[in-house]
């Protein structure tokens, strides 16, 4: 998609520290992991320009569907769109929102792990017993 490329034709990631630096007079948002640059649209904001401005140059993906934009809104982006975020940072964005459910220390990854290597012995095991049996 042509708007979703720069003048060259070529898409830019952004870090997550350079997003950071642009939340004051340029503001800059994320939304899923997708960047845009709402500077000259902090006063149209039907919303206003004071959440878009709390939520700058941070990820705002989950304050945009709580307040259930509509489709018009949602296409208003492509005009602001700049880049998209890193795909190590969308990794590791995604492993802190599993590793931080329920009260943000347990994790029920720390037993998903050793619980996928006891199954996979045990089938590794049956295999053995079979061929042993077969052999
Ligand atoms: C660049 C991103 C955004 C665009 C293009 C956008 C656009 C819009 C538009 C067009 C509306 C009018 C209602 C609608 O059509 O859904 C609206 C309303 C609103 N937006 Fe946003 N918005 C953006 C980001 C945000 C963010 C990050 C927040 C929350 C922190 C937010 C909060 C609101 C609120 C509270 C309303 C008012 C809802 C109401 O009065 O019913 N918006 N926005």
């Amino acid at each position: 998609m042509a708007s979703e490329e720069t003048a060259d034709g070529h898409v830019k990631y952004y870090t997550l520290e350079e997003i950071k630096t642009h939340k004051s007079t340029d503001a800059w948002l994320i939304i899923h992991d997708k960047e845009y640059n709402i500077t000259s649209f902090l006063e149209e904001h039907p919303g206003g320009e004071e959440v878009l401005v709390e939520q700058a140059g941070a990820d705002a993906t989950e304050s945009f569907e709580d307040v259930g934009h509509s489709t018009d809104a949602r296409e208003m982006l492509i005009q602001y769109y700049i880049g998209e975020l890193q795909m190590v940072q969308r990794l590791l964005s995604l492993n802190s929102f599993i590793t931080t459910s329920g009260d943000g220390s347990s994790s029920w990854t720390t037993w998903l792990i050793p619980a996928i290597a006891a199954v996979v012995v045990g089938i590794m095991y049956r295999y053995y017993m079979l061929e042993r049996k077969s052999s």
